[in-house]
């Protein structure tokens, strides 16, 4: 980050240190909550004492869907980890955040915590002890969802997930944002969303999606770009951000910088399989979000948050010159599927088009139209080889993909330093990608072994 923004987020965080002592008392963790009226489910359990009685299946059962919609495991399970048992390193601009263990284990997990101690931690960034959550936990969102919502996903995690005795590394940022406290100026200028009414079950079409999209799948997360607070700018909803070497794509109406050519079947296609041929494929943390979340929505579900996504106002990106998806044509080369492949072993002296002969063409055809079944997709009108920001072409080179959803997997093998199939060089992973997209993309974007070297160092790490 520049010394600039450096300086200024400083200061606004210590300025933020003195105004939270100011702010700090209507939401002292062990005030208790003034009764909610609509709470028929778990209304007789005492307010300092986690709910014991068993809940009715039907209400587990929407606090899974709700929990499933908002994405709970994406952040909260570490690579390899048993289920919400935390670990997950987030990393931002301060340092790492590590998720925390949210099984309902009392001692590790969040085992005593009262529903009212559960609400504060979902919809506000309150701790149960009272301080105050980073935001990476994306509380902002959740603070629009229901209070029926919030009630049946507390009956969920606590009657629903296993416990797992395990506790997560602790994050440790660095001054000022390790003072938790420094958060609560956050929480002025990000603000909070005042939380929906009555029964989200019977909103109409268009008050679903965008209670699905805002509450609870929280697509602004990754696709809304952040100012200097790290909170997203609300004037750029959807219109693109990068995310952890990845670059979560422009998704407003616009034409030619985002998804405004796409049809309300396009996107709950890709939602709930992560593939719409000829078009886009999900790869990365939007494979994971297709994966654990999206794909088990149901289809009225998905058809609302199409809707609403399809009428976000559109946002330009300069870089952008023509809609992603429509790149690119066939090579007309031979498809060399039909002979015996040869293995090559020195790649160090290859060029582009060599690099992907003996890398690429195996599954995407000499000719870049992928199989015919489109199990590996033509890499000519694919919105990621045609995007401004190769970022996402760098990645899933490195990372490769692997998503299960809507009973299908898809895996393509990576082709980085851990690669079992290939080892591509920092050198040759930027031929590769240039040959690419100036082959079946927008052109070739210049990118060099050094800006491959630092994506690289942004792949999933274990705690
Ligand atoms: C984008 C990542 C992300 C998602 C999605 C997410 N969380 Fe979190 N959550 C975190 C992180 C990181 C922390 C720890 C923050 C900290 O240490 O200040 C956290 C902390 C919590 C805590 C506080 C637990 C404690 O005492 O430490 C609760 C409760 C919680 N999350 C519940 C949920 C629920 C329920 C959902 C789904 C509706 C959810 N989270 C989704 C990242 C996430
Ligand atoms: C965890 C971060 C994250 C979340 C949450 C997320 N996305 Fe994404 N999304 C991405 C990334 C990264 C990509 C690029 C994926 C790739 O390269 O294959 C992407 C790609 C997409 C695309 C493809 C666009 C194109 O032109 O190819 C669509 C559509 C999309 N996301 C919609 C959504 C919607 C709708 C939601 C909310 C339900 C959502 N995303 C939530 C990170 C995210
Ligand atoms: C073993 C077969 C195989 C090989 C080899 C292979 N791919 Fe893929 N590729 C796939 C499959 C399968 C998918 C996933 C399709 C899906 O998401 O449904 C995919 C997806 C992609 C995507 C879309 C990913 C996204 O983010 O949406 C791109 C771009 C791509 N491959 C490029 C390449 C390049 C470049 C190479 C050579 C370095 C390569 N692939 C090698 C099978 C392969």
């Amino acid at each position: 980050m520049p010394d600039v923004k450096r300086k200024i987020l400083w200061s606004v965080l210590v300025t933020g240190t003195a105004l939270a002592s100011l702010s700090a008392t209507p939401v002292r963790a062990d005030e208790p909550s003034p009764p909610s009226s609509s709470a028929p489910a778990l209304a007789t359990a005492t307010p300092s004492v986690p709910a014991s009685a068993e809940p009715s299946a039907e209400l587990t059962a929407r606090g899974e869907y709700i929990a499933t919609a908002g994405d709970c495991v994406a952040c909260h399970t570490a690579p390899g980890g048993k289920p919400f048992a935390g670990g997950l390193r987030i990393t931002t601009p301060m340092g790492d955040v590590v998720s925390t263990n949210i099984t309902p284990d009392p001692d590790h997990g969040i085992g005593k915590y009262t529903e009212e101690d559960f609400e504060k931690a979902v919809r506000h960034g309150l701790r149960r002890d009272g301080s105050r959550l980073y935001p990476a936990m994306p509380y902002v969102s959740y603070s629009g969802m229901t209070d029926d919502d919030v009630k049946a996903m507390y009956a969920w995690f606590m009657h629903g997930v296993k416990p797992v005795a395990v506790t997560p590394p602790v994050t440790e940022l660095n001054f000022p944002a390790n003072l938790r406290i420094t958060m609560a100026v956050w929480n002025l200028v990000a603000g909070s969303v005042t939380p929906e009414t009555g029964d989200s079950a019977t909103y109409d079409k268009m008050r679903r999606g965008r209670y699905l999209a805002n509450a609870l799948a929280h697509c602004g997360t990754c696709h809304t770009p952040r100012n200097m607070m790290l909170s997203e700018k609300e004037d750029s909803f959807l219109a693109g951000a990068p995310l952890l070497g990845w670059y979560a794509p422009n998704i407003t109406s616009s034409k030619t910088s985002g998804i405004g050519n796409w049809s309300e079947d396009n996107l709950v296609t890709y939602l709930k399989t992560g593939h719409v041929a000829g078009l886009s494929q999900a790869a990365g943390p939007m494979g994971e979000a297709v994966e654990h979340s999206t794909s088990h929505l149901t289809d009225d579900d998905l058809h609302a948050l199409a809707a609403y996504i399809l009428q976000v106002p559109a946002k330009e990106d300069e870089a952008e010159h023509g809609p992603r998806e429509g790149f690119g044509q066939a090579l007309d080369v031979p498809d060399i599927r039909s002979g015996e492949l040869t293995r090559i072993d020195r790649l160090d002296e290859m060029s582009g088009p060599h690099i992907y002969d003996a890398n690429c063409a195996a599954c995407h055809g000499g000719n870049g139209a992928g199989t015919s079944d489109h199990y590996a997709p033509s890499l000519f009108h694919n919105s990621v080889v045609g995007s401004a920001h190769p970022d996402d072409l760098i990645m899933t080179v490195l990372n490769g993909v692997d998503r299960t959803a809507g009973g299908l997997h898809a895996y393509m093998p990576g082709f980085d330093h851990g690669s079992d199939v290939q080892r591509l060089s920092n050198t040759e992973v930027a031929a590769l990608v240039n040959y690419v997209t100036a082959t079946f993309g927008s052109g070739d974007h210049g990118v060099t072994a050094d800006q491959v070297e630092k994506m690289r160092k942004q792949l999933p790490k274990t705690p």
